[in-house]
């Protein structure tokens, strides 16, 4: 009796399997899709179009969606890690394309550029070239005295700012925003300012209108644009006005970056050139394959748009969740005072033991990601994922806001908590999570060549600022208000904070 019982009821499991099996596949939930235009009204009257699809989600209760737009692309969004794994994972092969969209278009001249060039030739080149000879552990370690510059030149700027003005009020958001652009400025074009810089060694006008164009880029791409929907419209009309906008951005970007570029060819070529000092003397000189101007000078401006926004976006974060968090911040000065002593300064050499503030870093990128979304991957043919369709050409975006929030992923999802990341004893923290229940560097063949470089400049930017410093709410306030954008997900208003130097004079670089 009971052996019949079991086997009638395998039986059935198996046949329901096999019935489903049989059965087509069909797609994502998803609101209806009109003829030809999809639902393009739909996403035009719920701007902003992030928080609509997160919506939808939410009134779906899926954490797989697909929104058809114009007459024929999906757009598939995910808010699961194990359904994000077998995109990324499993099937990364068939994930591994970029979409032809305006935006990416006009930023990557036409895509001869790694992230965002569809699946190809070019887009093999340049990813060997970025992970070989730009994001390889020997230029990483020999980049490194142009960082410990930096880094040093961080401490001097909010001493200086702290001795001018009384209150020694520091916007966050500027100053991890120059950071990193100052930064990668040296790393790539061995120089730190186009202009001539302030007086107080901070960028000047020059400097500022560039990264402010790196961020109006960055905005735009990827932007559900109309066009993008319907291609045979692209260059023929500009709906949303975002073309103007991106052309006007990647103008001023080269404006400042080409120059340069040109100058250096000729160095190498009249001989006034014969030593590398630089990122840009790498990509000049490689002989195998051997780029062109106009690789190098679209690479250039990917670079800058790669390295910037996560970063300073995640210190900023952290910053602000640290003042409403005393207890966090003590915690990261204990950690410092631990690994690094009271005699020194905090130096590259610490981070592998620097586990509490990597911690901290990470958990900004699950709480408070730049972006909502992953930049997105295209399928190279049509497959099944958590047993639905997804047709040849879908735009899979995984949500960075969804996974990182998915309360079954995380527990209390939206308290930050940097201990969730803490491992056993003995183990370093990561800030990449390859399980994808959060998005940091992605994984998989398309996955971040800057890991290293990401990881080692934010832990050495939050660690300074918090060795260096006490940090507090502006006035007497007790706490910051810490709000998202309705637009976007960034912080609403840029994060202000008091600094107090807390060493030893001596024990700042001079300035
Ligand atoms: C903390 C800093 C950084 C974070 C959080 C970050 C994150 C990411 C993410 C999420 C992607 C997309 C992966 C995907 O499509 O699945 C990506 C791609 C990429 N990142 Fe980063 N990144 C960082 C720093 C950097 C740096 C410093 C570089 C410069 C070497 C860089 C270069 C790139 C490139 C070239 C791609 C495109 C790869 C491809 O499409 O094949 N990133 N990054
Ligand atoms: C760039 O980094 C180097 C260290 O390699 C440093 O000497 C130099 O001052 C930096 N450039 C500028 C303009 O600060
Ligand atoms: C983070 O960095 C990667 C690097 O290219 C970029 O593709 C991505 O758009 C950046 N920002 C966000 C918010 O994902
Ligand atoms: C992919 O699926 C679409 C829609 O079901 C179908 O029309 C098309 O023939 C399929 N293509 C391939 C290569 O199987």
């Amino acid at each position: 009796m009971f052996l019949t019982i079991i086997i009638i009821v395998i039986t059935c499991i198996f046949i329901g399997r096999f019935l489903k099996k049989k059965s087509s596949y069909s797609l994502p939930p998803g609101p209806t899709p009109l003829p030809f235009i999809g639902c393009l009204i739909q996403m035009l009257l719920n701007k902003p179009i992030v928080r609509w699809i997160h919506k939808l989600m939410d009134q779906l209760d899926t954490p797989i969606l697909c929104i058809r737009i114009g007459p024929s692309t999906h757009v598939i969004a995910v808010s699961d890690p194990s359904i994000a794994c077998e995109f990324l994972k499993k099937q990364d092969e068939v994930f591994i394309s970029r979409p032809d969209v305006m935006s990416a278009y006009l930023v990557s001249d036409g895509y001869r550029t790694v992230a965002m060039s569809p699946n190809g030739e070019q887009w093999r080149m340049m990813k060997r070239v970025l992970s070989q000879e730009i994001a390889s552990m020997p230029v990483h370690k020999w980049l490194q005295p142009k960082r410990d510059e930096e880094a040093d030149q961080l401490l001097r700027w909010i001493c200086n700012k702290i001795e001018k003005q009384d209150g020694g009020l520091i916007n966050i958001r500027a100053m991890s925003q120059h950071f990193f652009t100052n930064l990668i400025r040296n790393i790539t074009f061995g120089k730190r300012f186009f202009g001539q810089g302030t007086e107080d060694g901070w960028p000047g006008e020059e400097e500022t209108e560039h990264v402010v164009a790196v961020f109006t880029i960055l905005k735009h791409l990827y932007a559900f644009c109309i066009t993008d929907y319907f291609p045979w419209l692209r260059w023929k009309t500009d709906f949303d006005g975002h073309e103007k906008i991106m052309r006007n951005a990647i103008r001023i970007v080269r404006k400042y970056q080409d120059p340069i570029v040109d100058e250096r060819y000729q160095m190498w070529n009249n001989g006034d050139r014969k030593e590398k000092f630089d990122m840009l003397d790498v990509l000049i000189t490689l002989e195998n394959p051997k780029l062109t101007p106009e690789e190098i000078k679209a690479q250039l401006v990917e670079l800058m748009i790669a390295t910037i926004d996560n970063t300073s976006n995640a210190i900023e974060w952290t910053i602000g969740e640290m003042i409403n968090n005393p207890r966090i911040l003590k915690k990261a000065l204990e950690e410092l005072e631990d690994v690094v002593g009271c005699e020194r300064l905090v130096e590259e050499q610490d981070i592998p033991k620097l586990n509490y503030i990597k911690a901290c870093i990470k958990e900004s990128f699950r709480l408070h990601p730049f972006a909502a979304f992953n930049p997105p991957h295209v399928s190279t043919m049509n497959t099944t994922v958590a047993g639905y369709f997804i047709p040849k050409g879908s735009h899979i975006i995984l949500s960075r806001y969804g996974l990182g929030r998915n309360p079954n992923a995380w527990e209390d999802p939206l308290r930050f908590d940097p201990e969730r990341h803490l491992l056993e004893e003995g183990k370093q923290v990561m800030l990449s999570d390859n399980d994808l229940r959060l998005i940091s560097f992605s994984t998989g063949k398309r996955a971040c060549p800057g890991k290293t470089l990401g990881t080692t400049m934010s832990t050495m930017m939050l660690a300074r600022m918090v060795q260096g410093f006490d940090w507090e709410a502006p006035g007497n306030e007790q706490s910051i208000e810490l709000v998202e954008n309705y637009d976007d997900i960034c912080l609403a208003k840029p994060l202000v904070a008091v600094a107090k130097p807390r060493l030893p004079r001596h024990m700042y670089p001079a300035y």
